[in-house]
């Protein structure tokens, strides 16, 4: 390895340190740790609770006499330490991060396993679960629940060392009256009593706490390949599974070429209710995913791809702390455009990536270009990991790779490093400095050390706002849409009658969906400049909407832009179907910007929205949206 490279290390090294102890838990999992656990639970949709209980196969590190684990809202009812009742007390809450559960355990020596059984029940201000009414879901007969754990939401679960650093294997066992889905590979049901059916799960291959899931309701399955089924409420089994069957193991196949064979067995996903704060959730062998994919042209497969690429970035190879978050999001997004390169070419990964460097854009003047969460790796202390989530990681990190892929001279010579990288980190937890000696280790040997000490590692890693590079993307598939944009603004002082004459539907016609949505965006991006008045869209946003169909669209990322146009431009007409259309979506990268156009546009209109679907929206989001609405 060259000098350079050694100093540059040992620098990013001790920088690094300060960052590999989680903040955001409150166990103590640097003594102990857990490497295996036991659920039995018992689905109550009548309290709306989950109880049972969680035996906990743990291992010393260290001489300990105590254990302590985080919990969050939950009531524990009793503990066993080795088979024997042991004291316990839970501490003060502290915020986010919740309250302690300190357990006796009497002395463990180093490097001993002890057995931790823990009876509890979780409560009404449980922020992991959202417990839905027979008239919130589709079918409107029966009750519905699911959970969401990612980042720090396991903990009101289950008591847990509730980090990304600590991964365990678990079985369980689910008494439910309605069909249960885990992350985790189904073992069918053995038992029947009082109107409960008993499902069994397993998970052989260790997982973090945060992808714990569950969720239970009138469940429909059926294959969309050979190793994979989707499960949701019956009358949406036929669209899913048109939506999704095309796709699916060729995705798979193709990044088991780009990676290595898929090591879960099965891979399956279940869309959600409409609530569902995220547009998927990568949890393991069940991803969790949001109704708004099934938009009835596949053009939403992406989130698929995306939540498939976490197989391996994220579940198998994880971020340690929620600080070094982009190892997981910004890899998966870079994994999901090589994966969609793959099938469309290589210009749809690099339209894909002007997407991203747009919503990066857009993310850091949110932000603030100063602000720490615009840094790639942020230092979060205790608070809350939701507050700090953005497309930061996601778009910052996947650039930060690509720049290394075009350093290193390109995906020919970069593309062998990912098999590398992955197999290094199997079933292990990294830091942002693993992931930078790993790097040099692969390619300093083969002559590109000094390549890669060209790259401002300092600037790209701990520096807030935009990246020191602005990538040069290839704008083949983009240009439609510029052009196409800068025809409406030509047009922007036109009659309305004109612009009728001078656009028709066949502008847009054989386009993507991405396509469509950059012209929004464009449109958009060009009404906020200090410069330009909103001439386009504030002028002539109902033609628009009419002529290219997009009041219409089915589809929720061109809906949800051609909305902010039509609040960007108070065209107050739109305003009732915009309020009506946010009682119907509860992902939170609609609901939340929606909310803030609108706060601008029209802040008692907004409050008023917010309060009329409240208890609709999951627990995370509303909690989100209030804080936007400084509520
Ligand atoms: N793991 C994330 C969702 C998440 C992140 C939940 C942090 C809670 C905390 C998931 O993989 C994701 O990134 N979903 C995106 C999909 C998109 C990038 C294709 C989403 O929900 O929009
Ligand atoms: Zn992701």
């Amino acid at each position: 390895m060259s000098k350079v490279a050694t100093a540059a290390r040992q620098t990013l090294g001790r920088m690094a340190a300060a960052t590999t102890v989680d903040s955001t838990t409150l166990s103590n999992y640097g003594q102990i740790f857990t490497r295996h656990l036991d659920l039995s639970w018992t689905v109550d949709f009548a309290k709306k609770r989950i109880h049972g209980e969680s035996t906990l196969l743990m291992q010393s590190r260290t001489r300990v006499s105590e254990i302590v684990l985080d919990t969050s809202y939950l009531d524990v009812s009793k503990v066993m330490v080795n088979g024997a009742k042991a004291e316990f007390t839970l501490g003060e809450r502290q915020g986010p991060l919740g309250t302690p559960l300190t357990i006796k355990c009497g002395q463990i020596a180093e490097d001993t396993s002890v057995q931790v059984a823990i009876a509890y029940s979780t409560t009404e201000q449980c922020t992991a679960l959202q417990w839905l009414t027979p008239e919130q879901t589709k079918g409107r007969k029966h009750p519905y629940m699911f959970s969401q754990c990612q980042a720090i939401h396991a903990r009101s679960l289950m008591p847990c060392q509730d980090t990304p650093s600590v991964k365990s294997t678990f079985r369980a066992q689910v008494w439910s009256p309605l069909p249960v889905v885990m992350g985790a590979v189904p073992e069918g049901a053995d038992a029947y009593e009082r109107g409960a059916v008993r499902y069994k799960f397993v998970q052989n291959v260790p997982i973090p706490s945060y992808l714990t899931a569950i969720a239970s309701g009138d469940l429909a399955s059926c294959s969309i390949g050979p190793r994979s089924t989707v499960y949701t409420e019956p009358d949406m089994l036929l669209d899913c599974k048109w939506e999704f069957e095309r796709d699916m193991e060729r995705f798979i196949e193709v990044a088991e070429g780009l990676v290595f064979p898929y090591t879960w067995t099965l891979y399956n996903f279940v869309v959600l209710p409409p609530s569902f704060p995220y547009g998927g959730m990568e949890n393991p062998n069940m991803t969790f995913a949001t109704p708004t994919l099934v938009a009835g042209d596949r053009s939403n497969v992406d989130v698929i791809a995306h939540e498939l690429a976490h197989s391996w970035s994220g579940n198998l190879v994880t971020n340690a702390t929620w600080e070094h978050f982009w190892l997981n999001e910004g890899w998966t997004v870079f994994l999901e455009r090589k994966i969609l390169g793959r099938i469309h070419g290589e210009p749809q990964r690099q339209f894909d990536a002007i997407m991203g460097w747009n919503d990066l854009r857009e993310s850091v003047d949110l932000f603030g270009k100063d602000h720490e969460y615009t840094k790639l790796v942020y230092k979060l202390g205790t608070n809350d990991p939701d507050d700090a989530f953005s497309t930061i990681p996601y778009e910052k990190g996947f650039n930060l790779l690509y720049h290394i892929e075009q350093t290193v001279g390109g995906p020919e010579a970069f593309e062998p490093f990912m098999p590398h990288y992955f197999e290094k980190f199997r079933n292990r937890s990294l830091v942002t400095d693993d992931f930078i000696s790993t790097l040099y280790d692969f390619f300093t040997p083969r002559g590109l050390g000094d390549k890669l000490d060209s790259i401002d590692w300092n600037t790209w890693l701990y520096a807030p706002g935009m990246p020191p590079v602005e990538p040069n993307f290839d704008t083949t598939l983009a240009d439609v849409a510029y052009d196409l944009a800068s025809r409406w603004r030509r047009a922007a002082s036109a009659p309305a009658s004109e612009v009728r004459k001078l656009f028709s539907r066949s502008d847009v016609d054989k386009w993507t969906a991405g396509q469509q949505e950059l012209f929004l965006d464009t449109l958009r991006s060009e009404g906020q400049g200090d410069a330009a008045p909103a001439a386009t869209a504030a002028a002539h946003v109902k033609e628009l909407g009419d002529i290219y169909g997009f009041a219409e669209s089915r589809n929720a990322e061109i809906l949800s832009r051609y909305y902010a146009l039509c609040l960007d431009a108070r065209a107050t007409e739109f305003y009732t179907a915009i309020a009506d259309w946010l009682g119907t979506v509860g992902r939170m990268k609609f609901v939340r910007p929606t909310f803030r156009s609108l706060n601008q546009a029209d802040p008692e209109l907004a409050v008023r929205t917010f309060r009329r679907f409240e208890s609709n929206y999951h627990p995370i989001c509303a909690a989100m949206v209030r804080k936007d609405l400084g509520l």
